[in-house]
């Protein structure tokens, strides 16, 4: 059996890791497509080498640009690699941009497509994510769920039941697998780190693309900075949207650019909370144990609140007091299926359907 993976982007590298090393250990043949959405040395290579993944076997460099224009080039380049490498399974991980456009390419040429992290929505249509789940999940015939609440939400969606297998959550795979590396880094002793810091990150368009909300943000992060270090590891897009509206970040924030992955699980496990809008990390502190406070009024991953430690924050003006009245739960509660093992269900499952 053949697999061809397509990963893009930085949420797609952790969540590639578990499942290629698992088909290799069944042996079996496998080729890493990435589409080149992200391209800076801390956005993409530092994770391959972190994660000891293979250095992507085919490239496209498509690159950046509005989303009509990264998909389409995602969609015209891979479209002779995929004829031509005729994989078994087209493997497409999460929600971006890439996972769509190569999804798109492999149902009309008559490849079979496998999703994994299949079923999650935010039921919001103005996240890009939201449209890219829907439509990679109508497309592909393996459906590979993350949690058991995204099998229901794809069954009440009408998919057929045979096409769906719960495999749990392959970002908790390299999450255990890495932390012995993280701890070993001791990368939050060497930044300053002591256990009553808070780590940020912010990169949505919702947050970060209205200067007047992002100028709120950080003003509600510079109160929290009185009390507690705050390091702010920012996404390029982040970094630029600052500079663009002359938005200055002061004293007891840290800004730093992109940290690999061992690094920010250092920093995250021994933080007293994170404050987010991504969607990996809502998971990898409820893993930890570690609260977290997600700046959006919706999540497509509730049962990182109904089950870990995952506080939706609609109200700017309360995130100071919630931070204050942070604690860890005494024993992490981890979601079903979130044990390590995802990679080889995932495995399993795609050599049953195959
Ligand atoms: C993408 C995903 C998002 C994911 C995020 C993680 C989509 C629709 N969005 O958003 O779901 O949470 O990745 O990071 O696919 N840039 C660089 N260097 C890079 C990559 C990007 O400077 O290596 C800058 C460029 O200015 C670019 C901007 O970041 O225009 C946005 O990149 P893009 O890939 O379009 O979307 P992300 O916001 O990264």
């Amino acid at each position: 059996m053949k697999l061809l993976h397509v990963v893009g982007a930085r949420p797609n590298f952790p969540k590639l890791a578990p499942v290629y090393r698992a088909a290799s250990a069944a042996n079996l043949e496998q080729v890493v497509l990435h589409t080149g959405q992200h391209y800076d040395e801390q956005m993409s290579g530092s994770f391959f080498r972190d994660l000891g993944l293979p250095s992507p076997d085919i490239n496209l460099e498509v690159g950046s640009g509005s989303h009509a224009a990264q998909t389409a080039a995602i969609i015209q380049r891979s479209e002779a690699v995929l004829l031509e490498q005729r994989p078994d399974w087209l493997v497409v991980y999460g929600d971006v941009n890439s996972t769509m456009a190569t999804a798109i390419v492999a149902a009309k040429i008559g490849i079979r497509v496998a999703h994994v992290e299949a079923g999650l929505r935010s039921g919001d249509r103005s996240m890009p994510e939201e449209i890219n789940r829907i439509i990679t999940d109508r497309l592909a015939t393996l459906l590979l769920t993350p949690s058991t609440d995204a099998g229901e939400t794809l069954r009440a969606e009408g998919e057929p039941s045979e096409e769906i297998v719960f495999v749990g959550n392959v970002m908790i795979d390299t999450l255990f697998a890495s932390l012995p590396r993280a701890v070993a880094s001791g990368f939050a002793q060497t930044i300053g780190a002591d256990g009553n810091h808070v780590v940020v990150t912010l990169h949505r368009p919702s947050n970060v693309d209205d200067p007047a909300r992002l100028a709120a943000l950080v003003d509600e992060l510079q109160h929290i900075a009185q009390h507690r270090h705050v390091f702010f590891p920012a996404h390029p897009r982040t970094r630029a949207r600052l500079a663009d509206s002359g938005i200055s970040v002061n004293q007891g924030i840290t800004m730093m650019d992109p940290i690999g992955y061992h690094d920010m699980l250092d920093l995250v496990r021994g933080a007293h909370c994170v404050v987010t809008d991504s969607g990996g990390l809502q998971e990898e502190t409820t893993a930890l144990g570690v609260p977290c406070f997600t700046l959006r009024p919706n999540t497509e991953r509730p049962i990182t609140i109904t089950e870990g430690t995952n506080t939706l924050v609609l109200d700017l003006g309360k995130l100071g007091g919630l931070v204050r009245a942070a604690t860890r739960p005494s024993s992490p509660r981890r979601p079903e299926g979130w044990d390590g093992h995802a990679g080889e269900r995932i495995v399993a499952a795609l050599i049953a359907h195959g």
